[in-house]
């Protein structure tokens, strides 16, 4: 089996390859306390990569060299995640007697049973969670499966800017791995809480639902900022390059704020209440939740979260992952608050540099 959660490593960046842009993020650890020691997002060609499938791996490739370069890293071991529509996640249950190598033959006999792909053209991983709640003679097992070819031209990607990627993780998980990061926003540290983390990206919005500090429930939605970077070159027939630049420096014309930008948070505010009625439609145990964490690059526009408490009267923070952690200086703390809303997948999968510890 050809790994998805892949292998353990101790100095490794996070990489993040949306669909904006290409995220690095590498951290370190003593004790309890955490470091950034390098960062840097480079912006993708817009062509390079659509619907998570690479159209043009050369210059993705240089992008992440670039990346990698601006950053000053020397660590050359990398995670990185697959997401999308070819992605497909399922718990199972097992016996809990099976060894490590019965469940994975069991896993590949029945995976057809699972994934509507054929089983020579996927990446298959598993791990189990532990007991079942419902069975004690078995186990919950998460099986993770994607596109081989997926996983193969992003890894080709990665290696072209000459780094190895270790990890393969799947990006919902490392994005949940990163809320740990998120915690001392949240009223007494998530105990007892609902909290939705909404990230807001440049295509995709996804919301994570979590009571007690546990996910219990995650939907993602084709909306992000790219709507209002298509606004911006309508109204003041701009290019992609011009509008994406003029929407994260503000400067735009005085019309901006009142008829471009507010229409898109208004937008934003309307996605999230929607995707938050389909959880309570679907878990009809809750009916309200205690706060909006928001990350992703659209919780970068100035005063969203005041606009979105407002119009949701529930309320909302930006997502402050590294406030906790120490900065080195070659990270630039200055650049790095200003991105670090849309860093949370990255630091998920920086984490991963830690898995052996946590073991
Ligand atoms: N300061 C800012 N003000 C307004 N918009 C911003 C700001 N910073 C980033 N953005 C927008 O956020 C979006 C990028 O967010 P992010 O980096 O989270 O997306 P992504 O991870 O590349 O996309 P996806 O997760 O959808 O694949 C872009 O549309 C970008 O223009
Ligand atoms: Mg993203």
């Amino acid at each position: 089996m050809q790994s998805l959660f892949g292998k353990r490593s101790q100095q490794l960046v996070g990489l993040d390859i949306s669909s904006s842009s290409v995220k690095l993020l590498e951290l370190s650890r003593k004790g309890a306390r955490f470091n950034v020691e390098a960062y840097a997002v480079e912006p993708l060609p817009p062509a390079a990569l659509s619907d998570k499938q690479i159209a043009d791996p050369k210059a993705l490739g240089e992008t992440i060299a670039r990346a990698l370069s601006r950053a000053g890293t020397r660590t050359r071991q990398a995670a990185i995640a697959v997401s999308g529509a070819s992605v497909i996640t399922k718990i199972v249950e097992m016996p809990k007697t099976l060894s490590g190598d019965d469940m994975e033959e069991q896993i590949k006999a029945e995976a057809d049973q699972y994934i509507p792909y054929p089983i020579d053209e996927v990446s298959l991983d598993f791990e189990v969670l532990g007991p079942s709640p419902k069975n004690s003679e078995m186990v919950e097992v998460v099986l993770a499966a994607c596109r081989r070819e997926q996983v193969e031209q992003l890894c080709a990607a990665v290696e072209l800017a000459g780094l190895k990627p270790t990890v393969v993780d799947v990006e919902s998980y490392a994005l949940e791995n990163a809320c740990q990061f998120l915690q001392h926003q949240m009223p007494d540290g998530g105990r007892q809480k609902a909290i939705a983390v909404v990230d807001v990206g440049a295509a995709v919005t996804s919301m994570m639902i979590l009571f007690d500090g546990k996910t219990i429930y995650t939907r993602d939605q084709n909306f992000g900022g790219r709507q209002l970077t298509e606004d911006i070159m309508r109204t003041y027939g701009m290019s992609f390059e011009e509008a994406t630049k003029a929407k994260k420096s503000g400067s735009l014309p005085e019309n901006y704020a009142t008829d471009v930008l507010a229409h898109f948070v208004a937008d934003m505010a309307q996605q999230i209440d929607r995707a938050l009625q389909f959880f309570f439609s679907a878990v009809t145990q809750y009916s309200t939740i205690d706060q909006i964490i928001l990350a992703g690059g659209c919780a970068q526009i100035p005063g969203v979260d005041v606009s979105i408490q407002e119009r949701l009267q529930i309320p909302t923070v930006v997502a402050k992952p590294f406030a906790q952690m120490s900065i080195a200086s070659r990270a630039k703390p200055a650049n790095l608050a200003q991105d670090e809303a849309s860093l949370l997948v990255a630091c998920g999968l920086a984490y991963r540099a830690f898995d052996e510890e946590k073991a």
